[in-house]
């Protein structure tokens, strides 16, 4: 993670991979533009103009020459504020649905364009697999990789706020010295020859020490996580999710039963590398 930039952002070098945690969006035809939401955490979702998805629809409609006349539904399948992308994930499936719905037509770069306006990763939410995220996330490389990575992720609540997490890595900064995460060469090294034990032992994320600042009771999670024989764990993004990364699978699925019967009740199981949003159905 880089120093905070003039536009409030900070740069950042980051290795994305799209993991199979799936929202919903659906977008119909209708008089006005709404918004529902609905699943886990749905009630922390604003069902308005301000939902990300929403105005993914309206930027797409002003560039493109339509009205953002629309009834957007959204399932959400992600955690929300678990510092899973999930917001950027729905806008990212709202563009490629009001594309689809309107036969605008943009390729993909003119999607991931206008959806680097809308949140850094949202890009990525329509590239999926695995890449290099530069810039502040938007910029994308694709990642050399082989094999599939077989994930937990702990979810916790209450979520974190991705600003405030941002804010509390500059405090600890001026406060002074803090140790940097070195850049992702190992990561991506065991990505190419498809080594989930180098992957497990390079994770690192220097968001981490300000998330766990303000949510310390995960500590003990990745403490735990490690213990039970992850290959590794991280705080996810700005947190509060922990992914644990396993050997396999069946490794993954016992993990996962063994941190519910530790006392961490909302655990998903994912696998990794999925695709990015696409259109499942069209009526
Ligand atoms: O781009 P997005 O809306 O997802 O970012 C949410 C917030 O996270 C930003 O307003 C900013 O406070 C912080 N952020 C950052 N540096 C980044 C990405 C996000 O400081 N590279």
């Amino acid at each position: 993670m880089g120093q905070l930039r003039e536009d409030g952002y900070h740069h950042l070098t980051t290795v994305f991979q799209a993991v199979s945690l799936y929202d919903e969006v659906t977008v119909t035809r209708s008089s006005s533009l709404t918004v529902t939401v609905e699943g886990e955490g749905a009630d922390l979702v604003p069902p308005d103009q301000s939902n990300l998805a929403a105005r993914a629809v309206e930027l797409l409609a002003a560039r493109s020459g339509h009205e953002a006349r629309v009834a957007i539904s959204i399932r959400k399948g992600i955690p929300v504020a678990g510092g899973c992308a999930g917001g950027s994930a729905d806008a990212a499936a709202a563009l490629v649905a009001a594309d689809a719905l309107w036969g605008t037509e943009w390729t993909r770069d003119q999607l991931a364009a206008a959806g680097a306006e809308l949140g850094s990763d949202v890009p990525f939410a329509l590239h999926g697999g695995t890449a290099l995220g530069t810039g502040r996330g938007e910029r994308l490389t694709p990642v050399l990789e082989q094999g599939t990575y077989s994930w937990v992720l702990a979810l916790s609540s209450p979520g974190l706020s991705t600003p405030a997490v941002y804010a509390e890595l500059d405090r600890q900064r001026c406060a002074g010295p803090v140790g940097l995460v070195p850049d992702p060469a190992e990561v991506l090294a065991a990505l190419r020859q498809g080594d989930a034990a180098a992957l497990g032992a390079a994770l690192a994320n220097d968001l981490q020490p300000a998330a766990l600042a303000l949510q310390p009771g995960l500590r003990s999670l990745l403490e735990t996580a490690r213990s039970i024989g992850a290959l590794g764990a991280i705080v996810s993004g700005s947190g509060p999710t922990v992914a644990v990364l396993a050997r396999d699978a069946d490794h993954a699925d016992s993990l996962a039963a063994a941190l519910s019967a530790r006392g961490w009740a909302r655990v998903r199981r994912a696998d990794g590398p999925v695709p990015g949003a696409r259109v499942v159905e069209a009526r």
